[in-house]
């Protein structure tokens, strides 16, 4: 699949590695109804992933609407998916054709849009039966707005009721919508992963970010810096013990507080998998069991002498 510009405020220009959870990401999304769950770590790439696959030219002319979870003490309610909808405005302006009037149940939660959506509906006096017409609402505005791809980011964080609302979507998913939800694994179980394992479409398709591979990192890290990195010696740092390891990872944090500011996106405080690197030519490199004898580079800072 071509890839389309790297997206605004991204790390590196180029997407390292990812091709074939691009391609399975690409081919759910291909055949809707559909559901996506990308899920990994912090800062593994999940959104990167979703970006990358947004802005292929050929999915120029795909709607898309994006809502992200904020991480608060107390979620608000439905505000991924209102999130998305705020943006559906011209969308709805256009198309010109006659929306389920149940549909006007949202005009009071999105009153930016609100003149695009069926006149407001008289409140129920039950507030189950509300949330019941809010969520048919939501659903009517999605199958009206299709074909789309929905995305919401970090679910991990949506309140309650965007998980419930998510169950229901997945038991009435319209025909033309695609659903990708980005989720951080260690924020352990999502409450909809049942009701998306039975979807009457089709379980959801889940695809897990590992981290990368260490040539990937190097590849990552010598776009960033813009330069070649220096070669790594044979022996991956997998196959030190486990002591030895740590140590090796305490001196390399160590190293790189004097070095270019390069951070790992998966692990904000150093590499882990990263070769020690050779500019830190002075005592906490005696502690690094892959050390000899260090030789500076060029771009690196000298550590200081006092
Ligand atoms: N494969 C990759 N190639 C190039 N850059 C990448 C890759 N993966 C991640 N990045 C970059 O790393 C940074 C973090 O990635 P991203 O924001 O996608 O992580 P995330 O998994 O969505 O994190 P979070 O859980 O915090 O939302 C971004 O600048 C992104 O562009
Ligand atoms: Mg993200």
């Amino acid at each position: 699949m071509p890839l389309g510009p790297a997206p605004s405020g991204s790390l590196s220009d180029v997407l390292v590695g990812r091709r074939s959870e691009l391609a399975l990401l690409r081919s759910v999304i291909g055949s809707p109804p559909a559901l996506a769950l990308v899920e990994g770590e912090a800062g593994i790439g999940k959104s990167r992933l979703v970006a990358e696959l947004l802005a292929a030219p050929d999915l120029a002319g795909t709607r898309r609407l994006v809502g992200q979870c904020e991480q608060l003490q107390e979620p608000l309610p439905l505000s991924p998916l209102l999130d998305a909808f705020r943006s559906a405005g011209a969308g709805l302006a256009r198309s010109g054709l006659p929306l389920n009037p149940v549909a006007g149940a949202l005009a009071p939660l999105l009153p930016e849009i609100a003149e695009h959506l069926p006149p407001p509906l008289p409140p129920l006096p039950d507030q189950r039966a509300e949330r019941h017409r809010v969520f048919r609402a939501a659903v009517a505005l999605l199958d009206h707005l299709g074909p789309l791809v929905l995305v919401l980011e970090d679910v991990h964080w949506a309140d309650a009721g965007t998980h419930d609302f998510l169950a229901f979507l997945a038991a009435h998913q319209p025909r033309d919508v695609a659903v990708i939800l980005t989720v951080r694994t260690e924020a352990g179980l999502l409450p909809i992963r049942e009701a998306f394992a039975r979807a009457p479409s089709g379980p959801a398709r889940t695809i897990s970010l590992a981290p990368l591979s260490l040539p990937e990192v190097e590849e990552l890290a010598g776009g960033v810096l813009g330069a070649e990195l220096p070669a790594r010696s044979p022996a991956p740092s997998t196959r030190r013990p486990a002591a030895s390891r740590s140590s090796w990872r305490r001196c390399c944090a160590r190293c790189w507080s004097g070095c270019p500011p390069v951070r790992s996106p998966a692990a904000p405080t150093c590499w882990p998998t990263w070769p020690c690197p050779p500019c830190c030519g002075t005592s906490c490199c005696s502690a690094c069991p892959r050390s000899t004898t260090p030789r500076r580079r060029s771009w690196a800072p000298r550590p200081s002498s006092a």
